[in-house]
């Protein structure tokens, strides 16, 4: 059984996640998507309400998905959960960069586990969800960046913060 991993922040789910998700799913037996618990970053969502809309957006493609959350470095939960690939999706030579750096360190870590780069869709290629959160704390119009279920909820906390 190929078991294969995309993890990231998904702060919020945006369709860009939406279509990695899709196809990374036929590259081998399972996919894990796993919500970083340990980013920097300041999040928008916590970690449960991630994992509830990416399950949500997924439930009509869940029979060989898992939605988890994770801690601590990606490589040690890989090994844990006899992961063999992990998948991460690029959009720009500013992605590249930073994807190669974390590849090679994630290899230098564990070499026998592979990163697997999907380029995104011409039509998501500027999609992020940093430009998401942003948008939405202005009150502007996510739909085309995100599925419905995420303009809900990101609504709903924008207006339970105000
Ligand atoms: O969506 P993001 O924020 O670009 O995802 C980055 C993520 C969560 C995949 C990366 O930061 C990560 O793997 N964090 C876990 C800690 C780790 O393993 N760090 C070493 C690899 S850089």
């Amino acid at each position: 059984m190929r078991i294969g991993i995309y993890p990231g922040s998904f702060d919020p789910l945006t369709y860009g996640h939406l279509d990695i998700i899709e196809r990374a799913r036929t590259l081998g037996d399972k996919l894990i998507v796993a919500v970083a618990k340990n980013s920097a970053k300041k999040a928008l969502f916590a970690v449960d309400e991630r994992i509830d809309i990416i399950t949500n957006c997924c439930k009509d493609i869940n029979n060989n998905l898992d939605v988890v959350s994770f801690n601590g470095l990606l490589v040690d939960f890989c090994k844990e959960n006899d992961i063999s690939f992990i998948v991460r999706g690029i959009r720009s030579v500013t992605d590249f960069e930073y994807e190669k750096s974390m590849a090679s360190i994630n290899r230098r870590l564990a070499p026998k586990i592979e990163t697997i780069f999907l380029m995104a869709r011409d039509e998501n290629y500027f999609i992020s969800s940093n430009l998401v959160r942003e948008i939405a704390g202005y009150h502007g119009d996510i739909s085309s960046l995100v599925p419905q279920f995420v303009v809900k909820k990101i609504q709903e906390k924008i207006s339970s913060a105000e």
